[in-house]
């Protein structure tokens, strides 16, 4: 009775069929919330055995492998947990996208989505450094001093994260202060809110038959439960599967004085750092991310913009549009990479705000607006699937940046496939 009673707070007592379909949101939220979940418990073991001191940081992870003892099993889905928890989310916030559920009922999650993307992001990093190994010394100095092109206080964003100059023990107690309190709190606020939305839009989008909701209800003990519980239950026990077969990556101590080579950011933030390879860098860290996150805040109220609730893709022939972008924004990007290398590497090149910078910023503006009028006028694409076809080209271009970055660049950052 308790438990009915609680899954009722959660769940309204009927869901309409429709929306418990598992294709519609391959249970990508429901995953999120598990992984989220493993890493809470997961978190609150390894307090007992980390000692967050750049003294004995390290040595205390280490430790946690000595004898084959469960805190390393522990640690290990603490650290797989996190990194799928950032594909899954971001593949959670592009089914939203693709399902049309930003109509004005769901705008305001996607909002609270939004944030906590970023949070998700925000938890990878700072955790990141607590092993005190070359990997997260360098990866944290590496992305901290990206901060420091952001204009006007980017300097003092800086120093405020590194709590100094250099990357310390004031860093990793700041960063150990964020990921242990601040972080979890705000999770579990907006986690709460979040669901609580969920709930009160009535379900997941659905489809609209002559301007209404169409379909049938089912009670959501058993239909949606069964469900949940399935998919919950299959990751949780593939991450605990996982993490007792593949160890964490845990490299030598940091050493201030020797950077690897090559010396590379987190792996989400390498599509930042492969970018910083061909644009000026207030570009890249400032204005490129402000109008990509200010398109998305504001989405929901473009007029048209949002596709078709409910279904994929905007229903019939959508899906060919996503496809098209895809291919196009892959070919665009490798060939973008491959050409600015050779460039490169052939001429001293200037790397000024205007070469590098403003000049790529109004092409990138002129491409859009012709590519804009194109789809809409030439292919006479409605404009949601004109926003879809864009949406898929950016995506598709942060995968293959990130993908460049992890797997293409070796020994001081050359393109390994190539020279
Ligand atoms: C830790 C991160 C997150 C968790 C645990 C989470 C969890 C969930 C769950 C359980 C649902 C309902 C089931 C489902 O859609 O699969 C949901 C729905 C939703 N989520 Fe998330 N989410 C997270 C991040 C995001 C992000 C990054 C976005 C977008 C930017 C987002 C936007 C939405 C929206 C708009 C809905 C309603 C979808 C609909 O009505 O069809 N969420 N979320």
């Amino acid at each position: 009775m308790f438990f009915q009673g609680f899954i009722l707070h959660l769940h309204p007592r009927k869901v309409a069929a429709e929306t418990i379909r598992f294709s519609l949101s391959f249970g990508l939220g429901g995953i999120s919330a598990s992984l989220v979940l493993l890493l809470f418990l997961s978190g609150i073991l390894q307090l007992l055995s980390y000692n967050p001191d750049v003294a004995f940081a390290y040595d205390s992870v280490k430790t946690m492998y000595r004898d084959n003892s469960l805190s390393g099993w522990v640690r290990n889905i603490h650290f797989w947990s996190g990194n799928l928890l950032v594909i899954v989310t971001m593949l959670h916030c592009c089914r939203v996208f693709f399902t049309g559920a930003i109509d004005p009922r769901r705008g305001k999650n996607w909002y609270i989505g939004l944030l906590l993307l970023g949070l998700v992001f925000f938890a990878n990093f700072s955790g990141y450094l607590l092993p005190w190994d070359q990997l997260a010394y360098w990866a944290v100095t590496i992305f901290t001093s990206m901060l420091g092109y952001l204009p006007f206080w980017g300097e003092n964003i800086v120093q405020l994260f590194r709590g100094g100059s250099e990357v310390g023990q004031t860093t990793l107690s700041v960063f150990y202060g964020i990921h242990i309190g601040v972080l979890p709190f705000l999770f579990t606020i907006l986690l709460v809110y979040h669901f609580w939305l969920v709930r009160k839009a009535g379900g997941l989008v659905r489809r609209k038959v002559n301007g209404h909701n169409a379909g049938d209800f089912v009670p959501v003990i058993p239909n949606l439960l069964v469900r949940e519980a399935a998919v919950g239950l299959a990751v949780i026990s593939s991450v605990l599967v996982f993490s007792a077969m593949v160890d964490a990556p845990l490299d030598d101590i940091a050493n201030p004085s020797m950077s690897p080579n090559p010396a590379k950011a987190a792996w989400f933030f390498l599509g930042f750092q492969e970018l910083l390879m061909h644009l000026h860098p207030t570009y890249v860290i400032f204005v490129l991310p402000s109008i990509f996150f200010i398109t998305l805040v504001t989405l929901p109220f473009w007029p048209g913009a949002v596709s078709a609730p409910g279904y994929w893709f905007d229903g019939k022939g959508g899906g060919k549009v996503v496809l098209l972008s895809c291919f196009t924004g892959i070919v665009t990007t490798f060939s973008f990479i491959l050409i600015d290398d050779t460039i490169q590497r052939s001429s001293e090149t200037v790397t000024d705000w205007l070469s590098r910078g403003l000049l790529p910023l109004l092409g990138l503006l002129f491409v859009t607006i012709v590519c804009y009028f194109l789809l809409t006028r030439t292919l006479k694409l409605s404009r949601a699937r004109t926003v879809m076809a864009f949406f898929t080209f950016i995506i598709t271009t942060l995968v293959c940046l990130t993908f460049t970055g992890i797997w293409l660049r070796g020994p001081g950052m050359e393109l390994t496939v190539l020279f």
